[in-house]
C-alpha cells in the first residue's frame, strides 16, 4: 500500500462512510482529523499507508480497517453465507457501514446455514481465490456429531482416496478422521464439495447432527471467539492459513 495515495472522499466513500457528496459536508463541518488536525478539503489525497486507519478519525472514532480487509467470524448455526438460502446473512453480523464498502467484503468459500464455526471474511479478491482455488489444498477441520456411535472403519474408507460421492464420478480426496469420543469425529479435508461432511459420513451410514470448522491451515478458531463474532487478522493470523502443522 505504500507509495499510494487516494482522495479523501473517495477513500471515506468506499469505506461506507456516505457518497461523496456526504463526505464533502463531513469534512466541511470538520468531522474527519488526521494526526488530530481537521480536514476540511475532501478531495485532498492523502498517503495511503497501514498507519492511516488509527490517524484518520471521523466524529472522534479511528477510521474503519482499510481494504485489504481479512477477517475470522465463529459463525453461529442459523445465518446463512449465500441468498441463495434463507435466512440472515453472515454479513448482518458486521457493522452497519462495513456492508456498504467497496470492494464488499465477501466470505471464502461457505459453510452451510446449519454448520458453525471458523469462517473467513475478505475483501481481498486475490487472497479470496488463493484459499478457495481448486489447486490450493489448505486443510480444513471439522469436528461433527454424529448420531450413531462410529463404526471402527470410517477413517479407513475416508483415507482411502476412492470413496465416491452419491450422483459424483470422481472419488475424495484421501481425508484424515481422528475419532474424538463414539459419536465425534474430526475430520481434515483438502477440497470442499457439496454438503462434503454431511455426505462421507452418510456414505458411511451415519448422520451429522451438529458440524461445526475448527481450522483452516494453521490457524485455528480461537476459544474465546463467541458464536457470531468475528476478530481481524492480521499478517501472522493470515500467514497462518497457509501453513500446515505437521500431523
Ligand atoms: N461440509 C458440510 O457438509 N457442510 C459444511 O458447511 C462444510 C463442509
Amino acid at each position: 500500500m505504500s507509495g499510494k495515495t487516494i482522495r479523501l472522499d473517495r477513500l471515506l466513500a468506499n469505506l461506507g462512510y456516505g457518497s461523496r457528496r456526504e463526505i464533502l459536508l463531513l469534512a466541511r463541518a470538520g468531522r474527519i482529523r488526521l494526526d488530530g488536525e481537521i480536514l476540511r478539503d475532501a478531495e485532498q489525497k492523502i498517503a495511503l499507508d497501514p498507519s492511516l486507519a488509527a490517524r484518520l478519525s471521523v466524529d472522534g472514532e479511528e477510521l474503519d480497517p482499510l481494504p485489504g480487509v481479512v477477517l475470522m467470524m465463529n459463525k453461529p448455526v442459523g445465518v446463512t453465507c449465500s441468498r441463495k438460502e434463507s435466512g440472515p446473512l453472515v454479513f448482518s453480523l458486521l457493522p452497519e457501514r462495513w456492508r456498504r464498502r467497496d470492494p464488499a467484503i465477501s466470505t471464502v468459500g461457505r459453510l452451510d446455514k446449519d454448520t458453525s464455526g471458523l469462517l473467513l471474511l475478505t475483501d481481498n479478491g486475490a487472497l479470496l481465490h488463493r484459499i478457495i482455488s481448486p489447486r490450493s489444498s489448505t486443510p480444513k477441520t471439522y469436528r461433527a456429531t454424529l448420531d450413531r456411535p462410529l463404526r471402527g472403519d470410517e477413517a479407513k474408507i475416508f483415507a482411502s482416496g476412492v470413496l465416491m460421492l452419491e450422483g459424483e464420478d470422481k472419488p475424495l480426496l484421501p481425508a484424515r478422521m481422528d475419532v474424538w469420543d463414539e459419536r465425534t469425529a474430526l475430520l481434515t479435508l483438502r477440497e470442499g464439495r457439496y454438503h462434503q461432511v454431511r455426505r462421507m459420513f452418510a456414505a458411511v451410514g451415519n448422520h451429522v447432527t451438529a458440524l461445526h470448522r475448527i481450522s483452516i491451515g494453521a490457524l485455528a478458531l480461537p476459544g474465546d471467539l463467541a458464536p457470531g463474532e468475528f476478530a481481524l487478522l492480521d499478517a501472522e493470523g493470515i500467514a497462518r492459513i497457509f501453513r500446515v502443522e505437521p500431523s
